[in-house]
Parts: structure tokens; C-alpha cells; sequence
């Protein structure tokens, strides 16, 4: 199995481009589900999961290909509804097929995603809100079991923020009969470019990106084509690669305001931040000799979003002073942290908080294990500034999600390598 070996200490310097967001990809490819024709998808990111993803669907009989950044599916027979295990365990985000099918088929049978290692991440909400639509839902045998003549709009109100779970009922409600409203949706910008594509295909829907989300249900959805929006996360990731090694980088390719929550915080810190507007958007970091540890909570878009708690906990780590990182949407996505000690930094983790003590200078490099997709990017970080050399193994995870994170680093000097 590849490690990751990183040589810290080298301040990184440049420009470098975002690649398309994961987070839309996968829902978009799910949605492709919903209607027949040749569906054309442009700027999505080469990963595991987007592999991850195309197996479910030739699984579920669509043809796919791939040229490039470009994935073109067809979905004219989908005519088998089930998720198997061995594919659903692979990829959580394997659940997103439920609504497409349930809604254009009237069956699925969908595998239940199992333990997950940030938190028990259950699917109840995705389940209740489809029931309260009219399906029939049995859990047999590990998997869910559902069945409807045809899904009724109805007013939804989500207990808790759910992206996935926004996401499949939103799909769900596109071919269903009436109106049916959510209340209590998420808010995060990959809906909204799910929403996009939905109404590129034909769907009304209203509301996308505020709380409430109205979709009037049609009877057919038609093929179109659409360009995944730019990576979010993975921008702030290189940003805060820029900022722990005391550098100056451009991350260019995406809309700063997406992730104003990160870089209020960087500012707090005490780093400069200048936000691109134009044709070439995106942010440049330029980082002080010191920074300062300031608290964070993440929290549903436009919060500080967990996917990057773990990484601006390494930022953290090398801060003078104290930090306090509240995590409130997972349970258990403080796994990192046993990690980060092992190169000497100094944190007291408790349930839902972390106290980080900063120490400037102060992580020495050491083998390190990833346990999830952002606890290795925070771990690749870390290194970066660590003294010596850091070995992160099970970087399977980073591949799940990041387009070549190495290279992207290593273009703005950056020594690291995979080694088998
Ligand atoms: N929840 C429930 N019941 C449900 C659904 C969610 O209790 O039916 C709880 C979860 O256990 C969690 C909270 O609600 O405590 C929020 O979970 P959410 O459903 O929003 O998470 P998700 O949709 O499974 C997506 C992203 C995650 C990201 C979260 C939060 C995708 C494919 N995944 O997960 O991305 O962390 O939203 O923003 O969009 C990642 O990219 O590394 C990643 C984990």
C-alpha cells in the first residue's frame, strides 16, 4: 500500500488551481439516475470516489465513460434498483442512489452504509422524509427496502442540517406528484449545484441555498450537460499549505466567498488575505512569521465547515497560544489528533472540543497514520511543517478525495512523494 512521505520545513510559494468539488460531483452523478439520455459532465475531479461512483452505476446498468475531466452517462435502462454492500461500504455517499431511483422506478433496494469512522452518520432522516412522501421502507437483510406507485410532494422539515440527506430527497421530489417543500435544508453550495443541474434537466426547483427549498414535481427529466463547481475544501486545504509554511500562495479557480468562514478565521490569526474577484478568482495567503491560536466551531454552511477542522487544527499546532476547536456535526472526526501528538504537538482532546497549546516550530516529523479522507490532508500539512521527515500511511483515504494533492504541492515546492 503507497505512503506519503514528506520532507518538512520548505516554505511553499506559488500559484496553483483548484479542481472540481467532490462534494457535487457525487450527488450530480447519482442524479444522472433520474433521467434518460446522454448526460455530459465537465470538470469533474479524478478520485476514488467519482470511480467509486461510476461502478454503482454501470452496476445499475448505466453506461459510462470517461475523457479526461469529462464523465458521460447514460441511464436509459437503470433498470436494476440495488445497491449491493460491496459497493455502498466502499462509498457513504453510494446512499444518494436512493431517491433517483425510488422517485423515477417506484423500487430500490439500497445497501445500509454501515459504521462510518468520523461518526455513526446514520440515514434516518433521508428515510422519514421519503416515507412522509408516500414510500414503503423495510429495512431487511442490511439493506433498505423501499417502495411507492409514485412519490407525493409534501412539506419536510429536516430535524438536523443534512447535506446527503437535502440532497436525495431533492432529487426524490423532482419527479414526484405536487409540490413538496423542505424546510431546515441545507445551505451548502454543492446543493446548489445540484439544484442547477436539476433544473437544467427540466426540474422546478426554488429556494436552493436559502433553508427552504420548493420543488414542484414534473413528470420526465431530460439529459443535459453541466461543469462541477470549483473544490472548496480542497482550496482551503492549499491555503492553509500556504499559510503553515510560512509562505505566500495563490489558490486560484474558485469563488472566495465560499469559504469566507475559513478566511475570517486566517485573518484573526494574523495572516493576509487577498480575495480575487474576475476572471481569475481565488484567494492569496501571505503568512506573518507568527500566528496566533484563535478558536473555531464548525458548524452547517456558511459556518466553518468540518471538512476543514482537522486541517486548520494542524494550522493550529504551530500557532502561539491556544486554540480551541469545537467540532458540532460529527462525533468522532477529532481522530486526527492521537496523529498530530505523535509529532510533538500539544492538544487535550475531549468530547467535542480540542485544546490545542501552539508551539512555533515545534512538530517533529514521524510515521503517522490517516484515518479518514481530511485527517490525511491535515496530516500531509502537518508534515509539511514538521522537522525531519513524516510517513503517513493509508493515504487510500486522500485519493477518495483529492486530485492529486502531491503534485499540486509539490508545484509550489513542496518535497514530497509517494512511495510504495
Ligand atoms: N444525520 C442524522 N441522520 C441523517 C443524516 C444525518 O442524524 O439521516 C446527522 C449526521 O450523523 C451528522 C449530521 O447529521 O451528525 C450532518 O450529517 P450530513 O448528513 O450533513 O453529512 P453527509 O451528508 O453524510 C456530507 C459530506 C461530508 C461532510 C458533511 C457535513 C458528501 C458526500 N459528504 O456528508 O463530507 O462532512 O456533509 O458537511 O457531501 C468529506 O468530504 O470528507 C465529508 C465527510
Amino acid at each position: 500500500m503507497d505512503k506519503i512521505s514528506v520532507e518538512g520545513g520548505v516554505s511553499l510559494n506559488g500559484t496553483v488551481s483548484v479542481s472540481g468539488a467532490k462534494n457535487s460531483a457525487l450527488p450530480i452523478l447519482f442524479s444522472t439516475l433520474l433521467a434518460s439520455g446522454k448526460h455530459i459532465l465537465g470538470n469533474v475531479p479524478k478520485l476514488k470516489d467519482i470511480d467509486s461512483t461510476r461502478e454503482l452505476l454501470e452496476a445499475l446498468n448505466c453506461r459510462t465513460s470517461v475523457n479526461g475531466h469529462t464523465v458521460t452517462i447514460e441511464a436509459d435502462e437503470a433498470d436494476n434498483q440495488e445497491a449491493h454492500y460491496d459497493l455502498v461500504r466502499k462509498m457513504r455517499a453510494s446512499v444518494l442512489c436512493l431517491g433517483p431511483l425510488l422517485s423515477r422506478y417506484g423500487i430500490a433496494r439500497v445497501s445500509l452504509p454501515g459504521g462510518c469512522a468520523i461518526g455513526a452518520r446514520p440515514i434516518n432522516l433521508h428515510l422519514e422524509a421519503l416515507e412522509k412522501m408516500g414510500a414503503q421502507i423495510e429495512i431487511k437483510e442490511g439493506y433498505v427496502e423501499a417502495r411507492c406507485s409514485k412519490l407525493k410532494g409534501t412539506s419536510i422539515m429536516f430535524d438536523t442540517v443534512t447535506v446527503t440527506g437535502t440532497e436525495n430527497i431533492m432529487m426524490a421530489a423532482t419527479l414526484a406528484e405536487g409540490t413538496t417543500v423542505l424546510e431546515n435544508a441545507a445551505k451548502e453550495p454543492e446543493i446548489v449545484d445540484l439544484a442547477e443541474y436539476l433544473i437544467k434537466m427540466g426540474a422546478k426547483i426554488t429556494g436552493h441555498g436559502t433553508s427552504v427549498i420548493t420543488i414542484k414535481g414534473v413528470s420526465q427529466l431530460k439529459a443535459s450537460s453541466f461543469d462541477i463547481m470549483p473544490d472548496r475544501i480542497e482550496a482551503g486545504t492549499l491555503l492553509i499549505a500556504g499559510a503553515i509554511t510560512g509562505g505566500e500562495v495563490t489558490v486560484e479557480g474558485f469563488n472566495p466567498v465560499l469559504i469566507d468562514a475559513l478566511i475570517q478565521k486566517m485573518i484573526e490569526s494574523g495572516f493576509k488575505i487577498q480575495t480575487l474577484h474576475g476572471k481569475t478568482q481565488g484567494v492569496k495567503v501571505s503568512s506573518p512569521k507568527i500566528w496566533t491560536g484563535i478558536d473555531i466551531t464548525t458548524a452547517p454552511y456558511p459556518g466553518f465547515a468540518t471538512d476543514l477542522q482537522a486541517q486548520f487544527m494542524a494550522l493550529m499546532c504551530v500557532a502561539q497560544g491556544t486554540s480551541i476547536i469545537t467540532e458540532t456535526i460529527f462525533e468522532n472526526r477529532f481522530m486526527h489528533v492521537q496523529e498530530l501528538m505523535r509529532l510533538g504537538a500539544d492538544i487535550t482532546p475531549k468530547t467535542r472540543t480540542a485544546v490545542v497549546r501552539g508551539k512555533p516550530g515545534g512538530l517533529v516529523g514521524a510515521p503517522v497514520m490517516a484515518t479518514d479522507l481530511r485527517a490525511s490532508a491535515c496530516l500531509v500539512l502537518a508534515g509539511l511543517v514538521s522537522q525531519g521527515s513524516t510517513l503517513i500511511s493509508r493515504i487510500y483515504h486522500l485519493d477518495r478525495g483529492y486530485e492529486d494533492l502531491e503534485g499540486k504541492l509539490r508545484s509550489l515546492g513542496a518535497r514530497i512523494q509517494r512511495v510504495p
